[in-house]
């Protein structure tokens, strides 16, 4: 072994976490090994989100504690979406860094190092919108024990007004549905008996080669020997197409669970969002969801205070909600950020404001959840295990509907992370639920 560590740390969404396997597996083939403190490594990696609340003057401050570090001579690199938003500024600001890639040039990583050790202090691998090619590798190193990430579609093509996902992921391009079918078959291979396939707009899936719609590859990797379980995050309404629910209630490995972002109740605002549908269009969609065979649980993502919502657009939201009754919602206070079209709206709504309607929204939702979740009293479950909880004496997993489910298990030996077990529910919490095994 040639000595060579690095230090990677990882923010943003599950895309990012992915990227972040690739980033490792690649590195460790170029040589390098993964340590988990900043002082044991040559080499640290800083893989960023930008998505919301500044988040570029946190890495800012980030990389203002690794100055001591930079003494030492280590080298230091960003990548990920503050790279690609903020490019070569981020030299100006901390000129120990020397290199700033974003994920679309990732497939020259090898390139980008090797000129990073021969002593260049100003890298960049800045490949924007152009790159019409995705990040493979059948180097990723998968962390993740039990759950196997595939990346599907990269980039995205939307441009919601509040969105910067288009500026640091560059377009959209998808990955042929034969070479994901290999990869599920290689990961069931390796004892995974659940996938997750990856994408910002996951269902906006268009096969390059031409084979398979996205209904057909999701019921395809649902065929893989092997597999159990086939998660698919995050959709986009705009692509949500009947056939999906359909293959949903075809295939019994597709979990019963379906994320659909709608970010607002109001189709004024959902039109300034530049989202592209109406609250009925979407409302539409989440009837055929429930009216499959099988129960689908829902969740999504909400944005309150968009500049110019009024309290009765708000209020919109929240009927939504009531209308929907989802089992999980992530929302979030609107934020401007750079390069997207909504930043020339005028920010209009007080921070205090936003915040007190996240917090209607969040309590109307714990209100709704908690009636879901007390609907599942008796039922039996099957969970996922992935792992325990010894100072509650409890294993802990998920649900096919990706509700965590904390359980007790009546013998000495805890199941095997990766298990599957039938769990009676007994108990429910806000945000989970509770029960024994049966
Ligand atoms: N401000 C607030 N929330 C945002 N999101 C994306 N951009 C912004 C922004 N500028 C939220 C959306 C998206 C989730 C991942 O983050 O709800 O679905
Ligand atoms: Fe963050 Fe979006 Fe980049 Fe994911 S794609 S890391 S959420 S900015």
């Amino acid at each position: 072994m040639s000595g060579k560590t690095f230090y990677l740390e990882t923010f943003g969404c599950q895309m990012n976490a992915h990227d972040s396997e690739k980033v490792i597996g690649t590195l460790e083939q170029q040589g390098y090994a993964q340590v988990d403190s900043e002082e044991a490594a040559d080499l640290l990696l800083y893989n960023t989100c930008s998505i919301r609340d500044k988040a570029e003057q946190k890495v800012f401050h980030r990389l203002n504690d690794y100055k001591k570090l930079a003494k030492a001579g280590k080298r230091f690199g960003v990548i990920g979406c503050v790279a690609q938003q903020e490019g070569e500024k981020i030299f100006e600001r901390a000129p120990y860094v020397s290199l700033v890639a974003g994920s679309a040039s990732y497939r020259r990583l090898p390139e980008l190092i090797a000129r990073m050790e021969a002593g260049e202090t100003r890298v960049t691998g800045l490949d924007d919108r152009q790159t019409d090619e995705a990040f493979e590798t059948e180097f990723t190193a998968r962390k993740n024990p039990y759950r196997a990430y595939i990346t599907i579609i990269e980039g995205c093509d939307k441009f919601c007004a509040y969105c910067v996902v288009p500026y640091t992921r560059g377009k959209e391009r998808s990955r042929g549905s034969e070479s994901v079918l290999e990869e599920a078959k290689r990961i069931a291979g390796m004892g995974y008996t659940e996938i997750q396939l990856l994408g910002q707009n996951v269902n906006s899936y268009r096969d390059p080669t031409g084979k398979k719609s996205f209904a057909e590859l999701l019921a395809a990797v649902g065929e893989v020997d092997g597999i159990r379980r086939v998660r698919f995050t995050t959709s986009h309404p705009r692509d949500f197409t009947r056939d999906i629910v359909e293959v949903i209630d075809a295939v019994p490995t597709l979990c019963d669970h379906v994320h659909l972002p709608v970010q607002s109740g109001s189709t004024r605002v959902l039109r300034a969002m530049a989202r592209e549908y109406t609250r009925e269009w979407y409302l539409e969609r989440m009837d055929w969801i429930k009216a499959a065979k099988r129960k689908i649980s829902l969740s999504t993502d909400i944005i309150v205070g968009f500049p110019g919502e009024t309290p009765a657009e708000f209020e919109e939201t929240i009927t939504l909600l009531n209308e929907v009754q989802y089992d999980v919602v992530f929302a979030f206070k609107y934020s401007p950020r750079p390069n997207t079209p909504s930043l020339v709206m005028i920010d209009s709504i007080s921070d205090e404001e936003k915040s007190k309607r996240l917090q209607i929204l969040l309590d109307r939702q714990r209100e709704i959840q908690r009636a879901n979740y007390d609907r599942r009293l008796g039922e039996v479950l099957e969970v996922m295990v992935e792992g325990n909880n010894p100072a509650r004496e409890q294993i802990v997993g998920r649900s096919s509907q990706n509700i965590p489910v904390n359980f007790s298990w009546p013998h000495p030996i805890a199941p095997a992370p990766g298990s599957y077990q039938q769990v009676r529910i007994t108990r429910t919490f806000p945000n989970s639920l509770v029960g024994e095994a049966v």
